[in-house]
Parts: C-alpha cells; structure tokens; sequence
C-alpha cells in the first residue's frame, strides 16, 4: 500500500523510500526520540511515501496495539501544538510491529515477511536501539536472515561498548554484516543545530581560523552540565559512570570538532579523517597523570532551584521512596562517577601546550552546554588605570538557547576617568528573523541524513577506538585507586578538585551562567 499525502510535498523534499527498522522499537529512545523524530520527518514531507517503519522488539504484540503504544508516546512526547492528526494517520499507516528473539533468525524471517516487496524495492535501514550486549547477536540474525543487502544500513546507538576492547568486539561484528560506508554510528550531540554551527562559524568565516590554535588560545573548556540526576536509569548508569555516558563520546566529539584541522571538503571522509587525526592526537595519560590531571564525584543530598535532591546512592529507589534524611542500609554503595573534569592534552602542532578542559556532571546547579575559547592575555598592558585586562573569550553555547558571545575589552564611556577598561559582551547569535519556528531535533537531523545516506554528522570506527584508547587508562587507573569517590554536594558545581584543576595551570573555568 503506497500512502498519499494530503498536501503536496514541497519540490526537492522527498528522498528514496526506505524500511526503517527499529530494534528496540517499544524502548524508551523510540518511544521518546526516535518515533517522534519520524513523525516530524513526516510532517514536512521528508519521507517518501513508500517509507515503511517497523518496530521490532521481544513483546508480543499486535499492530494495532503497537500503534496505540506509539500514539500514546506522542500525547507525552509531542507538544499538541505541533502534533497534526492527518500526519499522524498517515505516519500511522506506515507502522508496522515484529516480535522478535534476537537470537533467533527464524524471527527475523517475519520482517522479511512483513516488508513484502519493500524489502527488494527499498533500501533497508536498521536502527539498532537496543542495549549494546545484543548488537553482535543481531547483527548475526539479520545476516542469517540475509536481511542486509549491499545498500542496507545499520545504525548503531550509543554505548558502543565499555572499553576499547568490547567495542572491538562489536564493530567487528557490525563490520561482518555491512561495510564501514554503510554504518552510521549515532552520537545525537552531532545532530545538534548548534553543534553543525560550530562547524559555520569555523570554516565559513575567515576571522577565527588564523587565531584557531596555540599561538592565540590559551585554553578550551567544554562543559555539558545537566541539573537532572540518573532519571530512573540507575542499573544502566552505576556500570557506566559519566566518563562512559558522556565524555567518551559526546564531550570527545566536541573537542575533536573544535580542535579539527579544516577539512577538504564536506564529505563524509574528510570531516571524519580531521577528526580522527584529534582524537589520535590525544595525550593518553600514565597512571600518575590521570591521578593530576582527572577529577571524578558523586552526588549527594543536596538543593537545586530551591528543591531538595536526593544523592546517587538514594536515586536507586524508585521515585517517591525513601527518605532524603534517612539512611538506608539496604542501598548498594557505589563507586560510580556522576561528575568528571579532565584536563586533556593534545599532542600535535597546533594544540601543544593548550589545556582542553572537559567538565560534565549530573545534579549541577542548571543545564546548560557550552565551549569557552579564552585566548590569551595581550602581551603588555598600556593601560595602567584598568588593573587586570580580561582575556577575550568566544563563548558558544550549545543549549538550551543556541547563541556565540565575544568578550572582550572596551573603553568605559566618560570624560575624566581616563582610558579605564570594560569587559563587553559581544553577541554574535542568529538573528530572529533566520530562526526557524522549530529547531529539529537532533535525531530528525541525523535519521534525516541516515535516510539520505549522509555519514558525515555519524563517527567513524577509528573515531570511537581512538576515544576509548584514550579513556582506558583513565577508567583503569579509577578502577585501581582505593580512595573513595569525592561526594559534591547536589545544586554544587562539583567538587573542589575540579576547581583546583584549572588553577594550577593559572586557569579558571568560564563562570556566567
Ligand atoms: C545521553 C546520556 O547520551 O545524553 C544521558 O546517556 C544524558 O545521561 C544525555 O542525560 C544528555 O543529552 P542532552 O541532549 O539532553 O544534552
């Protein structure tokens, strides 16, 4: 059955018809991103009207109760005033349900089934939005299955892995059942607008690069700070710890992307070529170097926004239960990092000698994720009556507001007080008018460009090895250290640690917030 659209498409948005299967179809990405990510795509016409989406997961259950499963995700996920019912009738009709066994490639025999003769029409994209321990054995059904043709897809969600060693494992089963061209690694900090802008505002404007390097900068922070705590996900988050959940992937991204040579072009290779030289550029640290140069905490009791928060340890109960004052003996203790600073270094022409400060922790005081580049200091100061010149940073801040400050140093206005200095703030944000009424979503971009066989916004193999020969030795070195883990207190910008990380090379992290 093909799907008519009720209005017509606009010229040049439509791309190739594909099956997208979901694995993990009735999991809480889907059902939160990746579904609604659909929709929107569907919503402005970016979906082919032969697109089937297929969600596949253990449950046994019925199209329609499939379908009723994702309307009521929408009600929650997608705000009423962008939530269209003819779009969702016509997103609905292309929804269809398998249970599958992972281990079982007489199961994946039925998506083969349901496709009919999309199968060979279309290509086949395959999200696999499961947990990473069933990658290989999917990867292995699909190809008993001979789901996956030359121009098939394989999309792969974060944790890849938990070291360097199992996401060995798992790209080399990946790398069993489709080729390198055909696998797109997500990380969603990618699909950001702002992110791709930092993109623009390198290598579309010829002010910065001549400064983009340790000759001008003298340090790069990174900071993603979210003021939720685990959010119901403590089994999956105590084996990871934050160093696994967001520095080996989204915070490496972003310093790769910022401390980049200018790539050759826009392809898909020669974005990920640059990035690749970074992170292999990357210090790996001795044991006794992680012990200076890395800060790691944990929360615990404390206020955010005026609110009591419950520390790590608490957060394993359900909502609601226990008591914030309490102690309660039947928890687990744990050792597991929701806070880390790391002072990396990166060894290669241009970044030698420049600390790139990476900072993430859950139960800070707000969220907000953002890059400092502070350059350094004017040589010499002719201004006697300003006592300390501030260093001129370009502050671009990825969320939740998308803007690009430059501070820097102006004359205070007036008369009889001499040639005295001020710190100003220079916006360098998009205007309104160019902003559109709904910024996509990270996943609508990337799905967007998975279905238009775009790779360049998805990390390559090499990329994700290299990130986690880096944070090897560091999660090694946490594993044999004795000490307990530092508790900051929850609505705390971490521990002091972190404070004293920057200063003792002169530093200090960007504070306006
Ligand atoms: C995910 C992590 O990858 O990113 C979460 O698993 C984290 O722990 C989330 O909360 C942050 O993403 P965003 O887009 O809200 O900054």
């Amino acid at each position: 059955m093909t799907i008519k659209n009720k209005k017509s498409p606009p010229p040049g948005s439509e791309y190739n018809g594909c099956n997208f299967v979901i694995f993990g179809g009735t999991g809480d990405l889907a059902m939160r991103k990746l579904l609604p990510a659909l929709y929107y795509l569907d919503q402005d016409y970016h979906l082919n009207e032969e697109t089937k989406v297929v969600g596949a997961a253990r449950s046994t259950l019925t199209e329609e109760q499939y379908i009723n499963k994702v309307r009521d995700a929408f009600t929650k996920f997608i705000p009423v005033e962008h939530f269209e019912e003819d779009v969702w009738e016509r997103f609905s009709r292309r929804i269809t349900y398998v249970s599958v066994d992972v281990e079982s490639s007489s199961s994946f025999d039925k998506i083969k089934t349901t496709l009919g003769k999309s199968f060979d029409k279309l290509i086949s994209i395959y999200y696999l939005s499961t947990p990473p321990g069933v990658f290989s054995a999917i990867c292995q059904s699909l190809c008993d299955s001979n789901l996956v043709l030359e121009n098939s897809r394989i999309v792969l969600e974060k944790p890849l892995g938990m070291d360097l060693k199992s996401s060995r494992q798992i790209n080399d089963a990946v790398a069993g059942v489709a080729h390198e061209k055909n696998v797109y690694r997500i990380d969603h900090y990618l699909g950001k607008e702002t992110v791709q802008n930092l993109l623009a505002l390198r290598f579309a404007n010829a002010l910065f690069e001549p400064l983009w390097s340790g000759a001008h900068i003298d340090n790069v922070q990174i900071t993603v700070s979210e003021s939720v705590g685990v959010e119901g996900r403590w089994g999956y988050y105590n084996d990871s710890g934050a160093l696994r959940d967001m520095v080996q992937n989204h915070l490496l991204q972003l310093l790769s992307l910022v401390a980049m040579g200018v790539p050759v072009s826009m392809e898909p290779d020669a974005v990920r070529a640059e990035k690749i030289k970074v992170l292999k550029s990357l210090k790996i640290m001795t044991p006794e170097e992680v012990k200076t140069n890395t800060v790691r905490g944990q929360y615990k009791d404390g206020v955010i926004h005026g609110e009591r928060a419950s520390g790590y340890i608490r957060d394993q109960q359900p909502v609601g239960q226990g008591d914030v004052d309490g102690a309660d003996d039947s928890l687990e203790q744990s050792n597991t990092e929701t806070f880390v600073a790391i002072r990396a270094d990166i060894y290669n022409w241009r970044w030698r000698g420049v600390p790139f400060y990476l900072r993430t922790g859950k139960r800070l005081p707000s969220r907000f994720s953002e890059i400092v580049i502070q350059f350094k200091d004017v040589p010499h100061s002719i201004f006697p009556e300003t006592a300390n010149l501030a260093p001129n940073k370009l502050v671009i801040r990825l969320q939740p507001e998308e803007s690009i400050q430059l501070f820097k140093m102006s004359k205070a206005p007036g008369l009889n007080i001499g040639m005295r200095m001020l710190p100003v703030t220079l916006n360098l944000t998009l205007p309104e008018s160019v902003v559109s009424k709904r910024t996509p979503e990270a996943y609508e971009r990337l799905i967007f460009d998975v279905i238009r066989g775009d790779a360049t916004l998805f990390v390559h193999r090499a990329e994700v090895e290299a990130a986690w020969k880096w944070c090897d030795v560091i999660l090694d070195t946490w594993a044999d250290d004795t000490l307990p883990i530092s508790k900051y207190a929850a609505g705390s910008w971490g521990p002091q640690a972190a404070f004293e990380l920057t200063a003792r090379a002169g530093n200090s992290w960007h504070e306006k917030h």
